[in-house]
């Protein structure tokens, strides 16, 4: 928590728009609470966060972030528990890796103060519309815009630090098939793949809409040099099990260092799963399709938690996975949200 009030300027809505959302038929991140946390860098440091209502805001036509997509974000959640306490999951990761996002655009970095301080007070002013319940969760949505104006090819001198908070379920509704990429490329060594800079996502949805198209909801990132490398999985990281063994690219330039990609790694190393963090080619992928020792691929997100993967498309021909009895896609997942539900003990301290 903030230490006193007057760290933080807090305005309240005079009337909850909560009794009119539908929160049995939510669809991910169209819904928002009441307030926001806004807080401004400017003359080379951070002003006083405030809250207010959640409200648009002007900004001047030829703010960076118009121009030059110099914006970051990062994505976490909210959970509550049958005693209807709340808990955010391995913030410090978060803030970590929003700074580390931010040195790569060239943008200012921020307190935990600020961050983690900030989004307490924001949650808990907000507890009411995190509802129990496995599923049910409030997406947390910190983001970083340069708003200093001026078309020149700079970074800017002036920045927006908001918090946004959406009640959310899950992220994908049905099935999730992916296409292996043989040309796009999600990230390049050098490049700021590793960073949760927005252009990272917008430069995703030509081949996104592309896949589609062609009836697959994601596609699997391959390295941009070979397109021989498997990478990540649309906006997630990925794990594919071979036999009895999860692999996983290791952290790298090109791939993002999920939250939740490294829990699994974690989880499942403590259940004696076997996990390798290595790059798996998409010759051995092929190979392992047909002679049938690929059991599981799986996309692991903060937004979409674990996302089974049925099939993917390779140079024109589908593989379709077996139905797997002992999923570990489905127990990795169950362990994970037990912890972030308060369900089963946290020993990792995880929860906060
Ligand atoms: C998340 O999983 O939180 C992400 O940041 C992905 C986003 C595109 C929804």
């Amino acid at each position: 928590m903030l230490k006193n009030s007057s760290e933080i300027d807090i305005t309240r809505v005079t009337q909850s728009k909560i009794k009119d959302v539908d929160f049995e038929n939510l669809t991910f991140g169209n819904v928002f609470t009441d307030h926001m946390l806004i807080c401004d860098y400017k003359e080379g440091k951070w002003q006083k966060p405030i809250i207010k209502p959640y409200e648009p805001f002007l900004i001047d036509p030829s703010a960076k972030v118009f121009h030059y997509g110099q914006a970051i974000f990062e994505g976490m959640k909210a959970y509550k528990d049958e005693n209807d306490d709340v808990w955010l999951f391995r913030p410090d990761q978060n803030l970590d890796r929003f700074n580390k996002s931010a040195i790569r655009l060239a943008m200012p970095e921020i307190s935990e103060h600020i961050f983690i301080d900030g989004l307490k007070t924001l949650v808990d002013m907000e507890r009411d519309w995190v509802k129990k319940g496995l599923g049910n969760t409030l997406y947390i949505r910190p983001f970083m815009i340069a708003i200093g104006s001026g078309v020149i090819a700079q970074p800017s001198t002036q920045y927006r630090f908001m918090i946004i908070l959406s009640p959310a379920r899950s992220y994908y509704s049905g099935e999730v098939k992916v296409t292996i990429a043989e040309h796009f490329s999600r990230a390049a060594n050098g490049g700021i793949g590793a960073a949760k800079a927005a252009g990272n996502y917008s430069a995703q949805f030509y081949p996104q809409k592309l896949a589609q198209e062609q009836g697959f909801q994601q596609i699997i990132w391959t390295d941009d040099a070979t397109h021989t490398k498997l990478e990540e999985a649309g906006t997630m990281n990925v794990f594919f099990r071979i036999n009895d063994t999860i692999y996983t690219a290791p952290v790298s330039e090109r791939i993002l260092d999920g939250v939740t990609r490294k829990s699994l790694i974690e989880l499942a190393k403590r259940e004696g799963i076997k996990v390798e963090e290595r790059s798996v080619l998409v010759d051995e992928l092929v190979v392992a399709a047909k002679d049938g020792s690929l059991k599981e691929i799986f996309g692991a997100g903060t937004a979409a938690v674990v996302s089974p993967i049925v099939g993917f498309q390779y140079k024109e021909t589908y593989y379709e996975l077996p139905k797997t009895e002992d999923s570990i896609a489905l127990q990795l997942k169950d362990k994970l949200t037990k912890i972030q539900y308060k369900l089963a003990e946290d020993t990792f301290g995880w929860t906060v």
